[in-house]
């Protein structure tokens, strides 16, 4: 089996090493890849939103299966460009079509949605300029703290949580009026403020069957304790300590299994993963919100404890046969720091030698922002290597981790000394 890989990062290098240790793999290919998935494929230079040469990498190469790693070419339609082809559509493509990656893509229609089908989220309304003034009036009626959500996607910066009433007026005008967000928050969605734990479950589907991942929790701040701005993820711990039986009865049985039903009822056929933004309110699951792929850093948990063939679940998927297959986990937790370029997720430079890498052994290193540059590997982005452990609990994969960072060495590089303390 050819595999063609969408996507750069943590996720990507995670999944290309997991398909890697596929049986049936003959050849693995990664647009574009990065500096770690060098080593397990062939990275092409293709951008995962340029359909038009992503079917020229697909017709070049022969490949028999596409797995879209990032959300971007779900959301513009990559399923439903293979699906109008005649060649294409004889090709699998992990992942939902435009209508049903809606889901993560709009989030007034992924309200909307759990609303249609009982499943608990905080109670929202949605507003547009010509309903500013209801929206403005709306807000009064709140409680502080006040969340405001750009409809679309907004490279996860959509979501202003403002403690007063003032600011969070300005706001809602900034966003529908001066196109804060440009045209994903053309629509803004406000919604009551849940106060707990968050966590995420991932579900792979092939919209009738389905099987549940691990869950995983992870680190949005970029500073120790939680503090300061949000990042695209610090680390990650898979399972969650506090996920205990009754509540992931709850999970399955509000949230996932009405999720499946509810786009199966409403005519769309999901293939692909789905991941459960949930906050454990006072032991209840709610919805925080809904994407269509896996997470980042979180695959990087997630998919180490695996132990089941990946590309034959992906294989069930493709066939609707996903329920024949068995899946099976690593009981032990996995965990992982992402070391970050100096200054991000404000400004900060790219290019620096990556050096240590290779000392590195009981850890798994996925990179994330990096780039070769002839034999040295450079940063090259903001989040840039994920150190990821097994070990029997916590603290021990995290005991793992920080040794092995250690090791590895750039200029400028940062990480949180303090990923999984809340839950040891
Ligand atoms: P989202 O992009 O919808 O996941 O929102 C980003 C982050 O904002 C979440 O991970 C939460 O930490 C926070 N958040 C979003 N919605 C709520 C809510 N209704 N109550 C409390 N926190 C929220
Ligand atoms: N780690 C959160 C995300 O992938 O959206």
């Amino acid at each position: 089996m050819n595999i063609l890989l969408l996507g750069s990062g943590g996720r990507e290098h995670a999944l290309a090493w997991k398909l890697s240790r596929s049986s049936t793999l003959e050849a693995l290919f990664i647009a574009p890849g990065n500096a770690g998935t060098r080593s397990l494929g062939k990275n092409l230079s293709v951008d995962p939103n340029d359909f038009d040469a992503v079917e020229k990498a697909v017709r070049d190469n022969e490949i028999n299966m596409v797995v879209v790693g990032p959300e971007a070419p779900l959301v513009n339609g990559i399923v439903d460009y293979f699906e109008q082809d005649e060649y294409l559509k004889t090709i699998p493509i992990i992942g939902p079509n435009k209508a049903a990656a809606q889901l993560e893509g709009s989030k007034d229609f992924a309200k909307d949605f759990m609303k249609r089908h009982n499943i608990p989220t905080a109670k929202y309304r949605s507003f547009t300029k010509p309903t500013l003034k209801e929206g403005l009036k709306f807000l009064e009626q709140m409680q502080p703290p006040y969340v405001l959500k750009a409809d679309g996607l907004a490279g996860g910066k959509g979501v202003l949580i403002l403690d007063d009433l003032k600011a969070a007026k300005a706001e809602l005008n900034n966003m529908l009026v001066e196109d804060k967000f440009g045209n994903a928050s053309k629509t803004v969605v406000i919604e009551e403020f849940l106060e707990g734990i968050e966590m995420s479950v991932f579900v792979l589907t092939d919209g009738d069957g389905y099987k549940v991942f691990p869950d995983a929790k992870d680190y949005k701040r970029i500073g120790e304790g939680d503090k300061g701005l949000n990042t695209g993820g610090m680390g990650a711990v898979s399972p969650v300590p506090f996920a205990k039986s009754g509540f992931s009865d709850k999970v399955l049985n509000q949230v996932i299994i009405p999720t499946i039903k509810g786009l199966k009822k409403d005519g769309m056929t999901y293939k692909g993963f789905i991941f459960f933004g949930l906050i454990n309110v006072n032991g209840d699951p709610y919805v925080i919100e809904y994407n269509c792929r896996l997470g980042d850093p979180e695959t990087e948990v997630v998919l180490p404890r695996l132990r089941s063939d990946l590309i034959d679940l992906f294989e069930g998927v493709a066939t609707q046969t996903l329920s024949e297959r068995d899946v099976e986990f690593d009981p032990r937790t996995a965990a992982t720091v992402m070391m970050v370029s100096g200054g991000y997720p404000e400004k900060y430079e790219k290019g620096k030698t990556i050096y240590g890498l290779n000392g590195v052994s009981n850890s798994i290193v996925f990179h994330a922002g990096t780039a070769a540059d002839g034999p040295a590997v450079t940063t090259a982005g903001g989040r840039v290597i994920a150190v990821t452990s097994l070990g029997k609990d916590v603290a021990a994969a995290l005991e793992t981790t920080y040794e092995s960072i250690e090791n590895i060495e750039f200029e400028g590089a940062y990480y949180r000394k303090d990923i999984g303390k809340d839950l040891m």
